[in-house]
């Protein structure tokens, strides 16, 4: 239960997991890395690396590299995922899942987003992968989104959505399934009213942002993420959602730097990089809905109970003290000066700050 404390206030909650994150690999890793563990126990790795993890020995090597990077005093736990390609070997994918390296797989339709080139191009290639995946039960974690470029770009997820993910649950129904960062209402009501065994993760830029934010005053490449963020309607769709107290809604920050210059370039990267205050931002989402009695469950809860995880024993404190984000966050190792990531925020005052980790 979230424990709040209303003369000084101040909330209490299980520490949290990332259902859904973005860590890279070397110098941009080591950067943000710190963002996501001075919260979070544990968080589900996306697997969108270039070259993407398809092998159990990359994913070893990837999980060896990020544990090599925390401290002892730290509990971080990175639940690596596998990249699915259209010709992935069933085989590599079930006995890294046996061994407790693969803790799910993802499919990125090709070209979808970024570093998904290698990604799936016909669903249907995957289907004896599909079969294997739900006859041991190696969860399904989609980006879904259509990539015909007649569909226009707002519609792609709920395309997506008639098109494959409707007759993927019918075809295999008792395979574990995660929507990954839904954007529309017609996501929300999908999830909600399934009978299958679907989750579905929802980001803090996704519960503060509506399209515009991108063409404020000029083209805003620091809220380009993909799925793009859709119309009002959408926004408040996914705030009932996440703020509803409904297990199939969980946290999954898809947070997701990339340099400053690559946002900006000719074709800028898509992505937000939130894990800077993921938290904070969820908490002053939930407390505008008045909802910060249900934090919990949506933070720390939910997504364990969804993969069968158990719930983390420590517990994390905010307390409501207005705090500034800053407008950028430096960089460690090999980076000029002029490089630098912008986080989700920037400028910005968040209500909650994170007090500490208790045990
Ligand atoms: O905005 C996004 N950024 N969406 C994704 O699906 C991928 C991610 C990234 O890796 O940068
Ligand atoms: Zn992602």
């Amino acid at each position: 239960m979230t424990n709040i404390n209303l003369s000084q206030p101040t909330i209490t909650l299980r520490q949290p997991d990332d259902m859904h994150l973005h860590l890279r690999d070397g110098d941009v890793m080591r950067s943000v890395l710190p963002a996501s563990t001075r919260v979070f126990r544990r968080a589900v790795i996306m697997p969108n690396l270039a070259p993407p993890i398809t092998t159990i020995d990359q994913a070893k090597a990837y999980k060896k590299s990020i544990l090599s990077e925390i401290t002892k005093d730290i509990n971080f736990l990175p639940l690596v995922t596998a990249y699915l390609t259209d010709d992935i070997s069933s085989d590599e994918l079930k006995k890294g899942f046996e061994e407790q390296v693969f803790f799910a797989a993802k499919l990125y339709p090709a070209n979808a987003t970024t570093n998904s080139s290698s990604g799936v191009r016909d669903i249907r290639n995957l289907y004896s992968v599909f079969e294997m995946m739900e006859q041991i039960g190696l969860p399904l974690l989609i980006h879904g989104e259509v990539t015909d470029s007649d569909v226009d770009i707002f519609d792609r997820e709920a395309v997506f959505i008639e098109k494959y993910l409707q007759p993927l649950l019918k075809d295999f129904p008792l395979l574990k399934v995660v929507l990954e960062h839904i954007t529309t209402q017609n996501a929300v009501q999908f999830v909600e009213s399934s009978e299958y065994n679907l989750g579905a993760t929802i980001t803090p830029h996704h519960l503060h942002i509506n399209r515009n934010a991108m063409f404020h005053g000029g083209f805003r490449s620091d809220f380009y993420c993909l799925p793009v963020a859709k119309r009002e309607q959408h926004r408040v769709s996914l705030r009932r959602a996440a703020t509803s107290g409904k297990s199939c809604f969980f946290l999954g920050t898809d947070s997701a730097p990339h340099l400053r210059d690559a946002k900006e370039s000719a074709c800028g990267c898509a992505g937000i990089f939130n894990a800077f205050n993921a938290i904070e931002s969820y908490a002053q989402v939930f407390e505008e809905e008045n909802a910060l009695e249900k934090l919990e469950a949506f933070a720390s809860e939910f997504g364990a109970r969804f993969y069968g995880l158990p719930l983390n024993n420590d517990f994390i404190t905010l307390e409501k003290r207005r705090c500034k984000v800053p407008d950028r966050i430096p960089l460690v190792g090999s980076f000029s000066e002029k490089e630098f990531i912008v986080p989700f925020h920037a400028g910005e005052y968040l209500n909650w700050s994170l007090v500490n980790t208790q045990t």
